[in-house]
């Protein structure tokens, strides 16, 4: 057996640099759950767990041809390095996309990244030292959590309810924060169609929000992925329309293709400047050809009408979803109503823990992400997201019911044994 075929676990007990890695390094390890999500793509299952859009949406043909002609007439610059801001004519077009949210923003002010998981990459690089103080929502976004402990942070979770942070939630945090005689680096925030808990912060909530910030003197990130995909209504005002100071991250991910892995920072010109710097450091500059291909979509093809089939698609998922869940799933099941995006926030019975239901779910083929994969100190053990952006709605239906049959198993279990049947006390 090669190292390769081993298990994690046990490669990690043979790897013979284990003493040579940074400390940073030592906290890198894979989820134990990677090995469950191998198995959840099998065709069997109906996988509930991964957050993919649904790219086959996409006029692939006409985009094939417009990638065909990027080629032809501007291969040269699209082949070619540029420089680690990005391309001028996508930030151009970058500031026409951050306008439908109320944005005013300049090309200057935007830094083009590798998706907006580079984003988060490059802002914990450059203000994270080992033990600084992060607030984020609880739960929050996993990829943000990874680029957070990768630099060592102390994650401090703030409440959320079905409107999003909890203002004086936040302001308990920061004052916590203060009294234990240090400073919170900055708020990550996701304030619409949340990954994962699918709710949204209030319209009423946001001015309180930056306001709680500002004078903490508090940095805002404001993570936007999902705010174009909104449901039954227009997108909302972005926080960043409202306070220069925030840093907004955008991607392309979710509203053009994910594989394209193009999204940007706007940011306040001296954090701009160090983003600049981090990004040449990680990577010299990012792919002109990708950067090229999605300022060709937006100057050529009907992006905009490719917004609302997206929001027409994922609408349907989002009602095949709620409307199984709410006709199969028990009772002592509660979860979150989402009016955009991907993601439902489910609370399983008392009793119940997501993660060690798992393996059981997978048996019965459907797959989820247990609620421990989005808080830093592993609580969320009685939650689990369900993403329903990929699956067809037949699909999803059957999914439910799978879930809800094994939720009802695991109940009858905690009836019968109790947790002595493996099952967890509630957090
Ligand atoms: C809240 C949030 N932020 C950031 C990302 C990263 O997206 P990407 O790097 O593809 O832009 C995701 C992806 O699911 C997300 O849900």
């Amino acid at each position: 057996m090669t190292a390769e075929q081993q298990p994690a676990s046990q490669r990690q007990r043979t790897d013979p640099y284990v003493g040579q890695y940074a400390e940073r390094a030592v906290g890198m390890v894979a989820s134990e759950i990677r090995a469950l999500f191998a198995v959840a793509a099998r065709p069997e299952i109906v996988s509930l767990a991964g957050g993919s859009p649904y790219v086959s949406a996409l006029p692939l043909d006409a985009v094939g041809t417009m990638v065909g002609q990027l080629i032809a007439d501007h291969g040269d610059s699209a082949l070619q390095y540029c420089t680690a801001q990005g391309d001028s004519g996508l930030r151009e077009r970058i500031c026409e996309v951050m306008a439908l949210e109320e944005v005013v923003a300049h090309p200057d002010e935007i830094v083009v990244t590798v998706g907006s998981q580079q984003a988060l990459d490059l802002l914990a690089r450059i203000f994270i030292d080992p033990g600084d103080v992060v607030l984020v929502e609880a739960p929050s976004y996993v990829g943000a959590l990874g680029a957070f402990a990768a630099y060592q942070a102390d994650v401090v979770h703030v409440a959320m309810d079905d409107d999003g942070l909890i203002p004086d939630a936040l302001e308990e945090a920061i004052r916590r924060t203060a009294t234990a005689g240090r400073r919170a680096k900055f708020l990550y925030t996701v304030p619409n169609f949340h990954n994962p808990a699918g709710v949204t912060l209030a319209a009423g909530r946001r001015h309180r929000i930056l306001d709680i910030c500002h004078r903490a003197g508090l940095l805002v990130v404001e993570d936007n992925p999902y705010g174009l995909l909104g449901f039954d209504s227009d997108p909302m005002r972005a926080l960043r329309a409202d306070d220069e100071g925030v840093v907004y991250l955008g991607t392309f991910s979710k509203t053009f293709a994910a594989g394209i892995r193009v999204g940007w920072a706007s940011a306040p010109a001296a954090i701009r400047e160090k983003l600049i710097l981090a990004a040449e450091s990680a990577v010299l500059c990012h792919s002109s050809f990708s950067q090229l291909t999605v300022r060709e979509y937006l100057a050529t093809q009907p992006w905009l009408e490719q917004i609302k089939d997206f929001r027409e698609l994922y609408r349907d998922r989002r009602d095949a979803t709620l409307s199984a869940m709410s006709r199969m799933m028990p009772p002592g099941c509660h979860w979150t109503r989402p009016g955009g995006g991907f993601y439902v926030w489910l609370r399983l019975p008392d009793g119940i823990d997501a993660k060690a239901m798992l393996p059981r779910a997978i048996s019965s083929r459907v797959a989820y992400v247990p609620g421990t994969g989005f808080y830093a100190d592993g609580s969320g053990g009685q939650y689990a997201r369900l993403c329903y952006s990929f699956p067809s709605p037949d699909r999803i239906h059957e999914g439910i019911r799978r879930l809800a049959s094994v939720i009802e198993t695991e109940i009858q279990l905690r009836d019968d044994f109790g947790p002595a049947a493996g099952i967890r006390r509630p957090i």
